[in-house]
């Protein structure tokens, strides 16, 4: 258990032993043909070869800590926000959470590109969890957050990246999450919308939501997280207090 400012808090999310195997495609790497020309073997290479993104990675996080998962591409840091949210399940392990989830994944993930940015907020906000009512009343607020202008009203398949991450922070930021996945949206906005992303993570924060941060930016984890837990090669590399771990991050990668 851990103690903050003097009031023991709950465990929010635990990972004990956890694995996670994707199939794994060399066979392919000849090329279709070659797929289908050796295809009983091919079709056992599917079933039988596995590659591992994560090994055995056991950890626990306390309602209202603010944890920056860090690590380089490949690490398995989104496959780690992809089990916390529920989209992925582990090969092995287990993984515990408690609390509402409000997930900020893969860029425009959960939107759908034939649909206006306003009809995605609507769908959006009920599918994590807020009633009609909720959203009909916060859609003003949230569309104002995006500073998309007439844009909200336009197909999202015309937006760009940035446009993208705006959307999906807006509709996040005015949830009420409990814990809040953050994987890479920060690096994808423009300066102006990213500080205000932040500025709204720090209010977060203060109101006690758990906030697990995928980044690269060492500004940003400093600023915003009490904790880092680094992965390198599918486990657990090290894991405390960011003043401890970010310099040793730091020094690896120099
Ligand atoms: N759906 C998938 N199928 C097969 N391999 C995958 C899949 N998703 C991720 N991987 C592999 O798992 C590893 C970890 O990926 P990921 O968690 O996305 O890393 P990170 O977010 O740290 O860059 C990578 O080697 C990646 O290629
Ligand atoms: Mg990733």
């Amino acid at each position: 258990m851990a103690i903050c400012g003097g009031s023991v808090n709950k465990v929010a999310i635990e990972f004990k032993a956890v694995s996670k195997e994707y199939p794994l495609y060399s066979h392919l790497a000849g090329g279709l043909k070659g797929f289908i020309f050796n295809f009983p073997r091919s079709l056992k290479g599917i079933t039988r070869e596995r590659f591992t993104a994560l090994k055995d990675i056991s950890f626990s996080i306390h309602q209202g800590e603010t944890v920056a998962f860090m690590g380089r591409n490949g690490a398995g840091k989104s496959t780690t926000l992809g089990l916390m949210a529920g989209v992925l399940k582990p090969s092995s392990g287990q993984v515990m959470i408690s609390g509402r989830v409000s997930p900020l994944l893969e860029l425009g993930g959960g939107f759908h590109s034939d649909l206006t940015g306003r009809e995605n907020i609507r769908l959006n906000g009920v599918l994590l969890g807020l009633t009609r009512k909720q959203v009909e009343a916060r859609e003003a607020e949230i569309i104002e957050f995006s500073e998309l202008g007439e844009f909200i009203d336009q197909p999202i398949r015309m937006y760009s990246s940035g446009m993208l991450s705006r959307l999906g922070f807006s509709v996040v930021a005015h949830l009420e999450p409990e814990i809040l996945l953050i994987d890479e949206i920060l690096a994808v906005g423009d300066i102006q919308f990213q500080e205000k992303c932040k500025k709204k993570i720090q209010e977060f924060k203060k109101n006690g939501v758990t906030i697990i941060l995928v980044s690269h930016s060492i500004g940003d984890v400093r600023a915003l997280c009490d904790r880092v837990i680094w992965i390198e090669n599918h486990i657990v590399r090290n894991d405390g207090p960011t003043s401890e771990v970010l310099p040793q991050y730091e020094q690896f990668f120099s």
